[in-house]
């Protein structure tokens, strides 16, 4: 079997071109902030790249880069004034901080109608209770993508590889809400490789390179792959041996241009539902 490539990019795309689209009906433009503190190369490129994103849209976007040796005062002074400005719909601060600040109580620090990542705790309670209101946007884009494979989700096997807050955690509860039923690996579960194997969606967010070979994988599985390394050479790869898993998949995400597109896109339709909210006045 050779595996369809689902491509990120496209359904990125269309995917703005409605966020675009239905913001033109607002009275104003939908208002994003995000915050990049220090100088981690690979933030600078993700906070661009939705700055681009933002611009296109016809967002109103600014972004607010703070020295490496920001103290933790200093950043809830910044957040504070975030979700005082009646202008700002969505705020995002980019993972991962400068390791002297504390990231719980920075995301705790955000008010949850401008959670457009979706990490606070009040956000992260409604989905573990089934009502997912600002989704965080790379499992979001996992769902989005899975959906545009056609697989019916209702009855079967997902597995997901890692559990962290921003992924593991909510792509499963994501999976599990779409009645799919869902097994979570993390680091201590012994012999991975004997439960991905069954399961016809396979989610991997380790930050593994290529950890997950053919011999992992089920023939026929939609197979998503979340991570972006970089290796020695510096090429990026996922978590996924994309080529060697390809010939058993029956659909699999390419790294780049499968997860990466969707989680600024998801990011947009956040930035957009919150503004809708917040221009209405709904609860
Ligand atoms: N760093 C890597 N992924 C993310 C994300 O989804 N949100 C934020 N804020 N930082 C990240």
């Amino acid at each position: 079997m050779s595996a369809v490539r689902i491509d990120g990019r496209q359904v990125a795309k269309g995917l703005n071109r409605a966020t675009r689209e239905r913001a033109l009906s607002l009275t104003r433009p939908p208002g994003l902030a995000v915050v990049l503190v220090g100088e981690d190369p690979a933030s600078e490129v993700y906070v661009r790249r939705k700055g681009i994103v933002a611009g296109r849209l016809g967002f109103q976007h600014q972004q607010l880069t703070l020295p490496a040796a920001t103290t933790q005062d200093e950043l809830h002074a910044v957040i504070d004034t975030l979700n005082a400005d009646p202008s700002v719909d969505g705020i995002l601060v980019q993972l991962p901080l400068p390791s002297h600040l504390d990231s719980d109580a920075v995301l705790e620090s955000i008010h949850p109608d401008k959670d457009v990542d979706g990490l606070t705790p009040a956000s992260a309670g409604l989905l573990a209770i089934g009502r997912p209101l600002l989704v965080p946007c790379t499992p979001a884009g996992c769902m989005h993508l899975i959906e545009a494979t056609g697989v019916d989700l209702s009855g079967a096997h997902a597995v997901v590889l890692g559990r962290s807050n921003i992924v593991g955690r909510p792509i499963a509860r994501l999976l599990e809400q779409a009645n799919a039923t869902v097994t979570v690996c993390h680091s201590r579960t012994k012999h991975p490789e004997r439960i991905t194997r069954e399961a016809d969606v396979l989610i991997a967010a380790v930050g593994r390179p290529k950890m997950v070979g053919a011999d992992w994988v089920r023939p026929g599985a939609v197979v998503i792959d979340v991570g972006i390394n970089r290796l020695a050479d510096g090429s990026l790869c996922g978590d996924v041996d994309t080529d060697a898993v390809a010939q058993v998949a029956s659909a699999i995400t390419p790294v780049p241009g499968g997860v990466g597109p969707m989680t600024i896109a998801m990011l947009m339709r956040n930035t957009l539902v919150a503004s809708e909210r917040r221009q209405s006045n709904r609860p």
